[in-house]
């Protein structure tokens, strides 16, 4: 046996008590890469075969790669044994009590505001609308200028603004996605059916029934023959999707620059069903939301033509709609995120 025969064994002799007396996997570890790595004695071995004459080097070469694979093959077994070992260790130490109570998760509740405009879109959806979503930060020109509010009209004084420059704004209202649909439809694939519910913003002092932010949904249907009937009908079909299938809805003449003619849109009272209570004030009818047929100049603006298309539109509050429906009667609730509010309306199941 050549010298370097014998000194693989006894490095293999060694080498195994020590993988044998390693007491724990990080231990083991350690002594593997100093026996099997490439700066451990068996690389040496090997390198030093440089030395051996042409005869030699096979023998030498295969005994070396036989020791290192015994090696390895008793790091494997020692390996499996201390991770057993580990195991039973632990079931032996810990115990899981079943009976102690689990920790319950908190889980958030989906907001009002969110529910109400999902039943919305779900109403107008079935009725053949799109629905799309503008730019809370908009430009003046689609928030005004393109809905006949030139500067200086007065209106524009009814919806007192935050400006981020001249030419850009935190929208005031849902209006301005009117205007950006109108000026991108094709009228020759059909007439235009969409709302839009998003965030709006008002320089206003917030109190029970006024906030700085809240929410609005926009519609509009334009197209061939669109007539307040089909307004009237429309709104009517959406608000008893909401506040019930009784409801009435009337209309009372009044101003927006966008609209010619202009309505206000009462529904009847779902609390005395008309007879007269605090939520109506005693008139039976609670004001919902504005509304009209398209006024040509913001048809016109978005360059379509008002000889051909015309149809309607409105605005409705989303905020008024949720306070209205559950019975809240402060707006700043909204917008406090107190989960004990939040959660109240949360349909469970
Ligand atoms: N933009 C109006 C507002 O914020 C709401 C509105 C009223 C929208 C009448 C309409 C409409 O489209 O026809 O007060």
């Amino acid at each position: 046996m050549s010298t370097l025969q014998e000194k693989l064994t006894q490095l293999q002799q060694k080498g195994s008590q020590d993988i044998k007396a390693a007491s724990d996997l990080k231990q083991l570890n350690d002594i593997r890469v100093k026996l099997l790595g490439k700066k451990g004695p068996i690389t040496e071995v090997l390198r030093g075969m440089r030395d051996l004459t042409k005869e030699e080097r096979p023998a030498v070469g295969s005994f070396a790669n036989k020791v290192r694979d015994a090696l390895a093959e008793v790091v494997d077994q020692k390996k499996a044994e201390l991770e057993q070992a580990k195991i039973e260790q632990q079931l032996a130490t810990e115990t899981i009590d079943v009976t102690l109570p689990g920790d319950q998760p908190k889980i958030g509740a989906h907001h009002v505001i969110s529910q109400v405009i999902e039943q919305l879109e779900d109403t107008f959806l079935g009725m053949g609308f799109k629905v799309v979503y503008g730019y809370e930060v908009e430009e003046e020109k689609y928030n005004f200028e393109m809905l006949n509010m030139p500067k200086d009209h007065p209106a524009r004084d009814m919806q007192d603004t935050f400006y981020i420059t001249k030419d850009v704004l935190m929208r005031t209202h849902m209006s301005p996605d009117e205007a950006r649909e109108l000026e991108k439809h094709d009228f020759s694939q059909g007439p235009l059916k969409m709302v839009s519910p998003g965030r709006v913003y008002r320089r206003d002092t917030d109190d029970a029934t006024h906030s700085h932010q809240f929410f609005q949904m926009e519609g509009q249907y334009i197209g061939k023959n669109v007539t307040m009937a089909d307004l009237k009908g429309t709104l009517e079909f959406a608000i008893r999707q909401i506040f019930g299938e009784e409801r009435e809805i009337r209309f009372r003449p009044s101003y927006f620059p966008f609209t010619e003619p202009s309505v206000e849109v009462d529904i009847s009272c779902f609390k005395c069903n008309g007879k007269g209570c605090d939520v109506c004030k005693h008139t039976g009818w609670i004001e919902v939301l504005g509304a009209g047929m398209t006024h040509p100049n913001v048809l016109k603006a978005a360059g379509v033509d008002p000889e051909i298309y015309g149809g309607f539109a409105f605005g409705l509050g989303i905020d008024r709609f949720a306070m209205l429906k559950y019975g809240i009667d402060d707006i700043r609730n909204f917008y406090q995120n107190d989960v004990r509010f939040l959660t109240q309306f949360e349909k469970r199941g």
